[in-house]
């Protein structure tokens, strides 16, 4: 199973609807997907995919089975809470708790990814996330205004310092098509994704549009990929940008570790005939 997180160094950029779509877009594509809302505080993947009410789930053989929504294995900690409206007024330890039981007591199955969504920002929560889950890549979500790019500059240098490859950063809500005439307008500027992926030597995904279709799939609680629209077919040329670096990460680790493993052997050996020459002039 491969964890790809999705996270951001500011709020409401769209991580959330990232991570429902990057789900939805990975399971079109055949494989077999898991989606773990991990905002505690502000779970949102209930709401966009229409589950608010679900309250509870089933456990068996000690396992908590997570919801199915049409192939897709999801668990939130929405459906954790006694009502939609309840405040989640755990304490750090609980929260650490949560994100184990999630990780480990949910019965995930034998998925080929699981999607995390992250809570904004690089606080305690999404540290103690990352270092449980030890993600296989991250996704970093953006606007293309700077106040979000200085932001999202610090989720870049949280994920390499934690030693998980960032996948692609991807601009959210760049530029918009308009109806009447569909000519773009730039609403918050474009761009600055890609300036600063560059910048900062990780690969840029892609940017997705400002698109009131994505806003309102959202609303009426559907992933926008499984629309007939142009943003879907952009968001899913991103979703293949993901996995083709994915890959591209996965053959320098295993490289790397194949070297290291070569490394260490040699170094045995030459220990070892080093051991038998000492012995040997020990008995002369
Ligand atoms: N490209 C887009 N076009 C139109 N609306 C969008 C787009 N991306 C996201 N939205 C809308 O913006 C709002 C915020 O998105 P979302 O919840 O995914 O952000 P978030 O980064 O997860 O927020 P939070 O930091 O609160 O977790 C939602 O209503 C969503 O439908
Ligand atoms: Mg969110
Ligand atoms: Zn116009």
């Amino acid at each position: 199973m491969k964890k790809l997180v999705v996270m951001s160094g500011k709020g409401g950029v769209g991580k959330s609807t990232v991570a429902v779509n990057l789900a939805f877009a990975l399971k079109k594509k055949g494989y077999k997907v898991g989606l773990l809302d991990c905002d505690i505080h502000g779970p949102s993947v209930p709401k966009l995919l229409g589950l608010e009410d679900v309250r509870g789930l089933e456990v068996k053989d000690k396992k908590i089975k997570p919801l199915d929504v049409q192939g897709v294995k999801v668990f939130s900690m929405g459906f954790m809470l006694p009502s939609r409206d309840a405040p989640v007024v755990w304490r750090g330890p609980l929260k650490h708790k949560f994100i184990e039981e999630a990780l480990n007591n949910v019965d995930w199955g034998d998925i080929d990814y699981l999607v995390i969504d992250l809570p904004p920002g690089t606080g305690d929560e999404v540290i103690s996330i990352v270092q449980l889950a030890k993600p296989d890549g991250s996704v970093v979500v953006t606007t293309p205004q700077s106040v979000a790019i200085e932001d999202v500059r610090k989720a870049v240098n949280f994920s390499i310092h934690a030693g998980v490859p960032v996948l692609g950063v991807i601009e959210n809500m760049s530029g918009m098509v308009c109806p009447h005439c569909g000519k773009t307008i730039e609403v918050f500027g474009a761009g600055g994704g890609k300036k600063l992926a560059a910048e900062m030597a990780v690969p840029f995904a892609g940017s997705i549009p400002l698109d009131t279709s994505i806003f309102k799939s959202g609303e009426d609680g559907k992933p926008f990929v499984d629309l007939d629209s142009p943003s879907a077919e952009i968001f899913c040329k991103i979703v293949d940008t993901l996995l083709e670096n994915l890959e591209m990460v996965q053959e320098e680790l295993k490289r790397l570790q194949e070297k290291a493993e070569k490394a260490k052997k040699e170094a045995e050996k030459k220990l070892e005939e080093l051991r038998k020459k000492a012995g040997e002039k020990k008995e002369q």
